[in-house]
């Protein structure tokens, strides 16, 4: 499963690329909105600092036109940005109209297995299933749904083959739910990332290995 950052901050992305576990980055409005700066110039910056990773821009408008509009131009950007819009009938017009031109999108806000195959149909490369949004309710049908995601794309023809997104991610259960879905992709804040690495167990065991060394040797580090 690839792992995506979801964030719009520089050290964020850095720090994630420095463990050498970085897929990919998401962005949204929300995400560029607490940065202070504009989009285009962060998603360039972005762009600039991991390569050929695929890195998700989001597009705001709704109106047919305006939208073809919005998404050519961030589609202009660079190769491996994946255009982001909502799962709305104006933006899969303009997923139809621009995917076979060689756009790829990441159809956005996706909650249900039916949004989930509209998108699909109507071209999407990537799907922004979100989770944590759905558990935020209680409804407890999240991961369900990724799983139920995964075999849908398996199971029939798409224009493209998309890939399942597990996106809005709340904490490591969901990305443990994310694994054993065999959903191709999920986008994890970076506090979310840091907790990965740890586990009660792991940390007593690094401490107790520790200390028996210098126990034994009574010595903090033996160099010899
Ligand atoms: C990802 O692409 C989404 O924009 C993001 O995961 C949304 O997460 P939230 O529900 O925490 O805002």
């Amino acid at each position: 499963m690839k792992f995506f950052i979801d964030t719009a901050n520089i050290d964020e992305i850095k720090k994630a690329k420095q463990w050498g576990i970085l897929d990919g980055v998401t962005t949204n409005p929300s995400l560029i909105a607490k940065e202070g700066i504009t989009h285009k110039t962060r998603v360039q910056e972005i762009l600039e600092l991991v390569g050929d990773l695929p890195v998700s821009a989001e597009c705001v408008e709704s109106d047919y036109d305006k939208l073809i509009g919005e998404a050519r131009d961030i589609a202009s950007w660079a190769p491996n940005v994946y255009v982001k819009v909502p799962m709305t009938p104006t933006a899969l017009e303009v997923v139809k109209e621009l995917s076979p031109q060689g756009v790829n999108f990441n159809v956005t806000l996706v909650f249900s297995l039916p949004q989930a195959l509209l998108a699909a149909k109507a071209g999407a490369s990537f799907i922004s299933f979100f989770v944590g949004r759905i558990d935020d309710m209680g409804s407890g049908e999240a991961a369900q749904n990724i799983a139920d995601a995964v075999r849908m794309v398996k199971n029939y023809d798409f224009p493209k083959d998309p890939e399942i997104l597990v996106a809005s991610i709340r904490g490591p259960l969901q990305v443990t739910e994310s694994i054993r879905s065999g959903a191709q992709i999920a986008t994890i804040p970076y506090k979310i990332m840091e907790q990965l690495f740890h586990h009660p167990l792991t940390d007593i065991g690094v401490k107790n290995f520790y200390d028996d060394y210098v126990k034994a040797t009574g010595k903090d580090v033996d160099l010899g």
